[in-house]
């Protein structure tokens, strides 16, 4: 399934690198240490951004208790269509996060719990990353759990101190894991709370 996966990650990326920004799927460890650190095990309602062949999501849906909800957005039809055959009880949108409209899915706007986010930031310009997260983090409630990767070494470039910075004011508590060698690249997490 991984082999399958990773393939068609590597073929999307080579059409879309601005947008899949990852030579390969994320590792199932860092995965594991993104929803302990959102803990999801305690989650109503989680949102990923990004789940691409859903190397995360496994991670995810396995944390998650059986009454929360889960709503994945992703941009690249050809994923939407894998993640919707392979977690068919399970909702994914094919929607830009910048764009999407939470209240179609949860009218009563009570927002949710945590976001995981396997978006390629740094491919971003700054604009589409603000615009990103002025769409996600005020329906995300307060106390709320936002969990992101980063690559290492990108993040010592301007793209990613200026996404760092950005999460750092508009978050409190930012914090980053330890760097996981094993991901391809090797990768850290930022996990940030909305203020209460
Ligand atoms: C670096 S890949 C990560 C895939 C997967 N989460 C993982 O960790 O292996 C980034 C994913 O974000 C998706 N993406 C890029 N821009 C997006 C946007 N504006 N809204 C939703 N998904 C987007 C891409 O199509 C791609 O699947």
């Amino acid at each position: 399934m991984r082999t399958v996966s990773s393939l068609s990650f590597a073929k999307q990326a080579l059409r879309n690198w601005r947008e899949v920004g990852a030579v390969a799927p994320s590792s199932p460890k860092l995965g594991e240490r993104m929803t302990e650190l959102a803990e999801v095990w305690r989650a109503e309602r989680v949102v990923e951004l990004g789940p691409g062949t859903g190397a995360l999501t496994t991670a995810v849906l396995d944390d998650l208790p059986h009454t929360s909800d889960y709503l994945g957005l992703e941009l690249n039809g050809d994923f939407v269509r894998t993640l919707r055959a392979r977690h068919p009880e399970h909702r994914f949108e094919h929607a830009p996060a910048q764009e999407f409209d939470f209240t179609s899915i949860w009218p009563d706007d009570a927002g949710f719990d945590v976001v995981i986010s396997g978006l390629p930031w740094t491919s971003f310009p700054e604009a589409l990353q603000k615009s990103i997260l002025d769409n996600v983090l005020p329906r995300l409630r307060p106390g709320g759990r936002f969990a992101t990767f980063a690559y290492w070494g990108f993040h010592q470039l301007p793209a990613g101190r200026g996404f760092r910075a950005l999460l750092h004011s508009r978050l409190d508590g930012v914090e980053s894991s330890r760097v996981l060698w094993a991901n391809l690249p090797p990768a850290f997490i930022y996990i940030g709370r909305k203020a209460p």
